[in-house]
């Protein structure tokens, strides 16, 4: 990574950790073997692999036989909703206003062959309030689909509450956590869900791997073939399993210090912020958001141009899902996401406030 670059786009992706990279090494170039070959070496690895899928399940607190592997978050996000919209055959699903594109284009397909969508909405704050999905439920719903920390806002969702809901009325929930693994302390048993998906490049682990969690006796079909067994298929992909599980076994470790870190440097950047810019606003209850997200509206102003006018600073300007949240338009337009992590530290923290100071000074004449 350049130097002059702060990159502050961490729920974007991640880089890998040195000692992702290293396993990756190993069994890429020496420990390759596929693990569905009959001869020792293929069994040896096949071990390996059923390690990982441990360390990767209690990541979670899940059950290694609870865990299939996936090219990543949308696949695993595709594969829960056509899974089990399959597997019922027909009714009806609910799913926030304001998922990420994966589900809601899935939801999309769907509709086309027959199934009816409906939409939760969320609230000002950027909440789904659990009295809605109540209100929303038909006798013939047969699933519903909740983010548990939204990719644009990093909102937690109160998941244990729709669970309770949805234990009640015999539905099963399925959250899409890949914003959430890794940054938050997560138990799929005290959160109640049936289906959690979650991906590895979020969470310093390489791109094209991820994971769905099926709660034990729970049907998927599969899209293309009879067995719910064959949901995973082809060879496995065990060097990128290999880096998921690394980098799990880290994060989980540092995650108690980790998010406390990230919390004081993202008030940090708040406050500097507050400071250079009068008309500030703040998306989401600091306390139930993500650790290491801040997004903010500079209302007045516009979130493109302004990431287009200063190159070095690497965030993601927001609209798509906060439309849902019917706030006004001008707030919508000035709204950057930053998203802090393991390349971040106090300096980083000051010299982005220095150069929005600079920029706002130089170009708005504040
Ligand atoms: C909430 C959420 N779900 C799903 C995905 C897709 O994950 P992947 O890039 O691993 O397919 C993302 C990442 O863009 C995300 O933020």
């Amino acid at each position: 990574m350049k130097k002059e670059i702060i990159y502050l786009d961490h729920n974007s992706t991640t880089p890998c950790l040195p000692e992702v990279l290293e396993i990756l090494r190993i069994y890429s170039l020496e420990k390759f073997a596929d693990p569905d070959s009959p001869y020792i070496f293929g069994k040896e690895i096949k071990d390996h692999l059923e390690n990982f899928r441990k360390i990767i399940a209690d990541l979670i607190s899940a059950e290694p036989e609870e865990i299939i592997f996936t090219s990543g978050g949308r696949e695993a996000n595709n594969l829960a909703l056509f899974g089990i919209a399959f597997n019922k055959k027909k009714g009806r699903i609910l799913i926030s206003a304001f998922e990420h594109p994966s589900i809601l284009k899935s939801a999309q397909k769907l509709s086309k062959l027959g199934f009816e969508i409906d939409f939760i909405p969320v609230n000002s704050q950027g909440y789904v309030e659990p009295e809605e999905v109540k209100r929303r439920i038909k006798p013939d719903t047969i699933l519903i689909s909740v983010t548990l920390a939204n990719h644009e806002i990093g909102t937690i969702q109160p998941i244990k509450d729709i669970a309770d809901i949805c234990r009640e009325k015999g539905i099963l929930l399925h959250t899409d956590a890949c914003q959430a693994v890794g940054k938050i302390h997560i138990d799929v048993k005290d959160l109640g869900c049936d289906l959690l998906s979650f991906t590895g490049h979020k969470m310093y682990a390489p791109k094209g791997i991820g994971a769905l969690y099926i709660r034990k006796g729970i049907n998927l079909s599969s899209l293309f073939l009879d067995n719910q067994k064959d949901l995973e298929n082809g060879t496995k992909p065990v060097e990128l399993i290999a880096g998921f599980a690394k980098a799990c076994e880290i994060v989980k470790n540092d995650l108690p210090y980790e998010s406390q870190r990230l919390i004081y440097l993202r008030e940090k950047l708040y406050e500097g912020f507050k400071n250079i810019y009068s008309k500030i606003y703040r998306f989401g209850i600091s306390e139930k958001t993500l650790p290491n997200t801040l997004t903010i509206s500079f209302e007045g102003l516009d979130s493109i141009k302004i990431l287009k006018d200063l190159p070095q600073i690497c965030a993601s300007p927001c609209s798509v899902s906060i439309s849902a949240m019917k706030i006004g338009v001008e707030k919508i337009k000035g709204t950057i996401r930053f998203s802090l992590g393991r390349l971040n530290n106090l300096n980083d923290i000051e010299k982005t406030l220095e150069i929005f100071s600079e920029y706002f000074k130089k170009c708005l004449k504040i």
